[in-house]
């Protein structure tokens, strides 16, 4: 896989196109990605000829009914193991058409092109790819890696705030993996003043996205060093599952960076992670993040959540959880009283 990150999109991406002859090219889009980043492609001429598929916008449309519909445009419009399918949007479309492609005749090659900060740094790299089912995220997909990957700040112009912060989360977990320096400079990013900083931007987005790259190299299937990459995400994917189910949906990595003040508390706890550490971060979360409020009457719901996570093994709740900045401790299962413990430190800490 091809990771590009390009001040030069079109030309780049065109010259890509022409090395490589398909016989047919699909565009997967959303209806914000048809309305605010196709047009920016107007200019490669494989893509303004490609087949557009469309599909609803939203998480809540990673789903089996709209993978069939994207099924169904492949197989009507002749798409063969020799086609291209390129997606164009953020982790929604990539998650959703890496599967339909994984799928399709046992596997189409496809292209990701992320429009999100989410999908650049973590959705689109690293050939995870699946639908929501049965009200769980992600319960059903495939690892199926795109054949290039090409990133660029242009898109993150039109994006809202929330999906900025969301996808900001991400980097923040990379920096943790990776250590003290990485982890200052996420830190003292002006979140208000710096974002249209696009030179610092994507210099830190390339950082980001390389120490992603590096864990999942060295682990592809996530037998081990993979796992690391979860940090955050057992509580913070019950979180996300409960705000669904509540009606008050969060974005993922909105959920992701409530989890990680669980995690390093819990990392703090059981790891000896440093308490200072923990309150700067945690500090830097609550100054950013909207808040979600779970009453003690909860945890149990939400732990059994964390129990339908596909990192565990059996019965037990399995954590990525960090002894230091840049030092992750897979497989660590965790207590539950001290899992409700962080809980409540993250009400304490939020004043909920
Ligand atoms: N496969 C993985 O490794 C992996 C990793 C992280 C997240 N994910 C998945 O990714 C999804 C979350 O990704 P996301 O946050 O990108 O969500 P998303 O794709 O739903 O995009 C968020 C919103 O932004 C809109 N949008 C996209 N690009 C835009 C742009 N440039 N300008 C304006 N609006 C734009 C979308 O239409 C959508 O409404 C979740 O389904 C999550 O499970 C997967
Ligand atoms: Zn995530």
């Amino acid at each position: 896989m091809k990771t590009i990150i390009t001040a030069s999109l079109s030309d780049e991406l065109g010259a890509y196109l022409s090395a490589t002859p398909f016989d047919r090219i699909f565009v997967l889009t959303d209806t914000n990605t048809r309305e605010h980043c196709l047009p920016v492609l107007r200019n490669v001429p494989q893509i303004a000829d490609a087949r557009v598929i469309c599909i609803a916008a939203g998480d809540l449309n990673k789903s089996l009914r709209q993978l069939s519909d994207v099924w169904t445009v492949l197989s009507n419009d002749r798409a063969t193991r020799h086609s291209l399918l390129v997606n164009l949007g953020g982790g929604m479309a990539s998650d959703l058409g890496g599967f339909a492609a994984a799928t399709f005749k046992r596997g189409l090659r496809t292209l990701n092109i992320p429009t999100t900060l989410m999908a650049a740094v973590d959705a689109a790299v690293g050939g995870k790819t699946g639908i929501n089912f049965n009200g769980l995220k992600n319960e059903v997909g495939a690892f199926h890696s795109p054949i290039a990957v090409f990133i660029s700040s242009l898109f993150f112009r039109t994006l809202d705030r929330s999906n900025f912060l969301s996808g900001y989360a991400e980097m923040l977990k990379h920096a943790l993996l990776e250590g003290d320096s990485t982890l200052a400079d996420i830190l003292s990013f002006d979140l208000d003043k710096d974002l249209q900083d696009y030179a610092r931007l994507n210099r830190m987005l390339a950082e980001s996205v390389s120490i992603k790259e590096k864990i999942v190299e060295a682990d592809p299937l996530e037998k081990s060093a993979r796992k690391a990459l979860n940090l955050g995400h057992t509580v913070g994917h019950a979180i996300e599952s409960m705000s669904f189910a509540d009606g008050r949906p969060l974005l993922h990595g909105c959920a992701v960076a409530l989890g990680l003040v669980c995690e390093l508390y819990i990392s703090f706890k059981n790891c000896g992670f440093p308490s200072s550490k923990l309150m700067d971060i945690a500090g830097f979360i609550k100054a950013h993040y909207p808040p979600y409020a779970i009453g003690c009457s909860r945890y149990g719901a939400l732990y059994e959540l964390m129990r339908h996570d596909k990192k565990n093994r059996g019965d037990a709740v399995s954590f990525a959880l960090l002894a230091q900045v840049g030092q992750a401790r897979v497989d660590e299962s965790v207590a539950q009283a001290l899992v409700e413990e962080s809980l409540d430190f993250y009400h304490d800490f939020f004043g909920l």
